[in-house]
Order: structure tokens, then sequence, then C-alpha cells
């Protein structure tokens, strides 16, 4: 594992904002943490950072202890923090040449380093104009190539897509992907469910300062028992013939039949579909519209929390 959480925790007065925290991430995964506003992301990440002194508990990281060895940890993360932090007035290239420098970038390297994060991040021509004059998705993509610039085996994102445009956000997710590709590993918070989906391999799922559902992405829908639904209108109404031909075919788990309406229950969704209209056909009941969705990560929140992740 390059990174264990392990028990975790972060008291802020009376409240536990992070209440006994535990994961692990394998070398070279994308790792979510999602989880609503105030769920304890940025309080965990910033544990993990060294930013703020744990409660409780312990991280691990690259084999070292975020309580014992803070410096040998922060050579081997980068971290993008949620909220922009660069200097207006200065440009994007003389903001990573100040933070190359905190970071202890070796100066023989530090133009190299400057050039190479200008790159990953497609600013490469913007470089020289004061960061004030970026669009909001430029200046995150300038705050990302802060994170990068000493070459983490880690890169933390804590939710860097807010407030930018969808186009920008794209971007800025295929470029994580790619860095991945290329044997980076991450850590992602976000709220917004499509973005850990696409990004990530590992998921936790954290609410009010408590992982709630921990696994890969495939393992984490399982979980829930969420089926692939396939929903059927029919030209006219159908009954118990119908619904016992359905049930019959492999694959299916249950069918519910109300007139010109079925629901079936599968966990092999779309390879299904041409069984299905066939076999309605056949007995004589034509589909008009047909419709599979596939369990997702929201429908697990549901499931685990009785609340809605989105606001
Ligand atoms: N320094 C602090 N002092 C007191 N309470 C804090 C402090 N930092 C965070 N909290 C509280 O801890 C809880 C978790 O906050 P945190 O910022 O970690 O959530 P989050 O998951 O990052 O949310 P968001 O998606 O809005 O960024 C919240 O109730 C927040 O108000
Ligand atoms: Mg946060």
């Amino acid at each position: 594992m390059l990174a264990e959480v392990k028990d975790l925790t972060k008291r802020f007065g009376k409240l536990t904002a992070v209440d006994g925290v535990h994961f692990s991430i394998p070398a070279v995964e994308a790792f979510g943490l999602l989880g609503p506003n105030g769920a304890g992301k940025t309080t965990t990440v910033s544990m993990m950072c060294g930013l703020v002194v744990p409660s409780g508990g312990d991280v691990v990281i690259d084999g070292h202890s975020i309580l014992r060895d803070p410096m040998a940890v922060r050579r081997s993360i980068g971290v993008v923090p949620q909220d922009i932090a660069l200097y207006p007035t200065l440009s994007a290239r003389e903001n990573l040449a100040f933070f190359a420098r905190m970071q202890d970038v070796p100066t023989d390297t530090l133009a190299a380093r400057v050039d190479a994060v200008l790159d990953i991040v497609q600013l490469a021509d913007r470089q020289k104009d004061r960061v004030e004059t970026y669009s909001g998705g430029m200046k995150r993509r300038i705050n990302i190539a802060v994170g990068l610039l000493n070459q983490p085996k880690l890169l933390i994102l804590d939710e860097p897509t807010v407030g930018v445009d969808p186009q920008s956000r794209n971007s800025i997710l295929e470029t994580l992907k790619e860095l991945n590709r290329q044997g980076m590993t991450l850590l992602y918070t976000s709220h917004c469910m499509e973005e850990v989906e696409f990004l990530c391999t590992h998921i936790a799922i954290i609410d009010h300062g408590k992982v709630i559902a921990d696994g890969t992405q495939r393992d984490l829908r399982l979980q829930a028992g969420n089926k692939d639904i396939i929903s059927i209108q029919l030209e006219r109404g159908a009954g118990d013939v119908v619904r016992d031909r359905l049930a019959a075919l492999p694959g299916v788990d249950s069918v519910e039949l109300r007139d010109k309406t079925v629901r079936i229950a599968t966990d092999q969704g779309r390879s299904l579909l041409a069984g299905v209209i066939s076999a309605l056909d056949d007995a004589g009941y034509p589909v008009m519209t047909i419709d599979v969705k596939e369990p997702n990560l929201e429908d697990l929140f549901l499931n685990l929390t009785g609340t809605s992740l989105r606001d």
C-alpha cells in the first residue's frame, strides 16, 4: 500500500469532524474520497499532508508516518488544496518557481520542472501572464501544476474542479486520468459522483466523518445489492404468461409487470436487451420503448444514508 490512513480522528471542540477514518491506497490507483459538503474530506486530507494535527490515529505514506516523519511524507506527496493558493500579481511561471523553491526542488532542475508542469496542464503559452488575468479554470490548472512540481508518488487533490466550467473540468479530469495511466497514484476528493466514477478505481464514501463504504467501484455497486433495471413500455397490456416468460430468461432476477409497463432487475443490463425484446415479440407484445438504468454510487449513497449526495 502506498498510503494507509489508520483510525484517523479530528475533533474541533464538541464536533468530531473525522471519526476513526480508515482506508488504504494501493500504488498506481486513482482513489476517490467521495462525500457531501461537511463530510470531513478536507479535514482528512489536511491531516494526511501534515497541515492539521490529528486528535487520534496515524497516516503512513510511502513507509513514513505523518506523526513521526512529516518531512519525509511531504517529499512523497503533492498537494492541490481546495482553495486556490497562488499569488495573483505574479505570473504563472513566477508562482511555480516560487513554490518549487519552497518544495526544495533542486535549483539546477527547477526551470525544467516548471516547463514540464506547464506542459502537463497545457498553459505553457500563458506562463508569462499574471495569474489575476486567468480564468477560474486556468487558475485551477496552475494550482494542480504546483502539486506536480516535486514529482510526487501520491498526488492529493481536494475538489480541484469546483467553480470551473464544464470544458475546463473535463480537461482537468483527462489530465489526471493520463497522469494516473503513467503511474502516478491519485487521491481525489469530490462530492460529485460522476467525477469519481469517471476517474477512480477505488472509492471510499465518507459521511459525517465516517467511511461508510470502501472498495473498488465494482465492489461498491454490488455491495448495495443494486441491479440494472430494464424498463419497458409495451404496445398493449400483458399478463402473468408474459411475466413468467421473461422471468425464465437466463440472467433475469425479477420481473414486475403492470399492464403495459415492465421492470426487469438483472446483473446483465444491456446484454439482455436483445433477448428481452425478441421474447416479447414472440409472445405477441411488441416493445414501444426500452431503457436500461445502471446502478451508480448515488444509489449506493442513498441506500446507505437515506439521503441524497446532491445538495
Ligand atoms: N478549523 C475548524 N474548526 C472547526 N470546525 C471545523 C474546522 N474545519 C472543519 N470544521 C468542520 O468539520 C466538518 C468537516 O469539514 P470539512 O471541511 O472537512 O468537510 P468537507 O467534506 O471537506 O466539505 P466540503 O465538501 O464542503 O469541502 C464540518 O462540519 C466543518 O464545519
Ligand atoms: Mg472540503
